[in-house]
């Protein structure tokens, strides 16, 4: 089992392995006193994995209880957060109990957001089952829901207690849901490690999965210790993220959010390079990592449609939108643009 540890305003392991969701209970009992123990998962993932992770955290003396909502971003609101609540308090679930969040990002971030309020605040583990969630959601304490404006418009800084991540679960993804997962993998490369790009570049990398994913948490890890709350370099992770989550909303939740960021990531490649910030090619490189991996680079909606969802994006800060612009693969800069330019910069990536 490989061990990562974030030191954060909470200091937590993200455990990586195979065949390790048995040992969820042990591993929680470890660091947490066996207790009351909410699962949160979703129905599909409910059907696949929660009654092993039941019983391994009844073998250890957990007590435990379940919320299943509906699969998918169309839950990750308000209503479904409420519904979480309602369902802690009905169990008479204690400031002394704990969270499961078993399930993909919009599980990770809703339960984590359930963790961070419900009685000002109860401890969760993370056990993510997508590889989005693997290398990207589950470390670093940004939990969310959406709102009508715009995507994790919601939410808190709220760190888990341990994540436990069995990389057997992704065995079971459609490859479109694991695809999701290699934009954000491609995305860490792109802002800072040149080798993973080129290992995740060219598609079919599943024997390496432990060590992308190992690799991906420890980059994450190293951000989010310098900048836990998102006041500068840790905005680096939004590449692709600012044009994604435009059209992520755009599309009604259609186009899912990794495929989303694919996108973005390859749009703003490409006016990074116009500008004469990246290096001549950048764009075709990034272009073709993504086709490699069957993720889209282009999107037929209208400029003016993505220039109206940016401008709701909550990284504008009173006259500004920060950007991040790869300069070539394994660096990128974050740039303010003000945002009468914004629409002139979503033309340019839509051409
Ligand atoms: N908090 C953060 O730092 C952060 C970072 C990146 C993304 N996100 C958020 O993550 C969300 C996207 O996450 P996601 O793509 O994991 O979405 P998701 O949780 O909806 O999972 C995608 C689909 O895969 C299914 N699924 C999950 N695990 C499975 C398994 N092992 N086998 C078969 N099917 C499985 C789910 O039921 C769902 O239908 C977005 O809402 C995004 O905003 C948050
Ligand atoms: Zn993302």
């Amino acid at each position: 089992m490989r061990k990562v540890i974030v030191k954060a305003s909470v200091e937590y392991a993200i455990l990586i392995g195979r065949g390790i969701l048995g040992q969820l209970g042990e591993e929680t009992k470890k660091r947490i006193q066996p207790c009351k123990a909410a699962i949160i998962t979703d129905t599909t993932v409910e059907k696949l994995y929660v009654e092993q992770a039941e019983k391994s955290l009844q073998q250890a003396g957990f007590t435990t209880c379940r919320f299943a909502y509906p699969a998918g971003e169309n839950s990750k609101h308000i209503g479904t957060l409420s519904d979480i609540l309602e369902f802690l308090a009905e169990e008479e679930v204690t400031r002394q109990d704990i969270i499961i969040a078993l399930g993909g990002g919009v599980c990770g971030d809703m339960a984590g957001f359930a963790a961070a309020v419900y009685q000002r605040g109860i401890r969760f583990v993370q056990v993510p089952t997508t590889f989005l969630a693997a290398v990207d959601s589950s470390v670093g304490g940004k939990t969310a829901i959406d709102l009508k404006a715009g995507k994790n418009m919601a939410g808190a800084f709220y760190q888990p207690h341990l994540v436990l991540c069995d990389v057997d679960m992704l065995d079971t993804l459609p490859e479109e849901v694991f695809a999701d997962g290699i934009a954000e993998t491609l995305k860490y490369g792109v802002i800072g490690d040149a080798d993973l790009f080129e290992k995740t570049a060219k598609g079919d990398f599943r024997n390496d999965l432990e060590e992308i994913i190992e690799t991906c948490v420890k980059m994450k890890r190293d951000i989010v210790m310098e900048d836990e709350f998102d006041n500068g370099v840790r905005q680096l992770l939004n590449l692709g993220h600012t044009l994604g989550h435009a059209i992520e909303k755009r599309s009604g939740f259609a186009i899912s959010h990794g495929h989303a960021v694919a996108i973005g990531m390859h749009l703003i490649a490409k006016v990074a390079e116009e500008k004469g910030m990246a290096e001549a090619g950048l764009a075709e490189k990034i272009r073709k990592a993504l086709e490699n991996n069957n993720l889209p680079v282009s999107i037929d909606y209208s400029a003016e449609e993505i220039t109206e969802g940016v401008l709701k994006d909550k990284k504008r800060r009173g006259g500004e939108i920060s950007f991040v612009f790869p300069t070539k693969i394994g660096h990128c800069e974050i740039v303010k643009i003000p945002v009468e330019e914004v629409a002139e910069l979503v033309e340019k990536a839509l051409q």
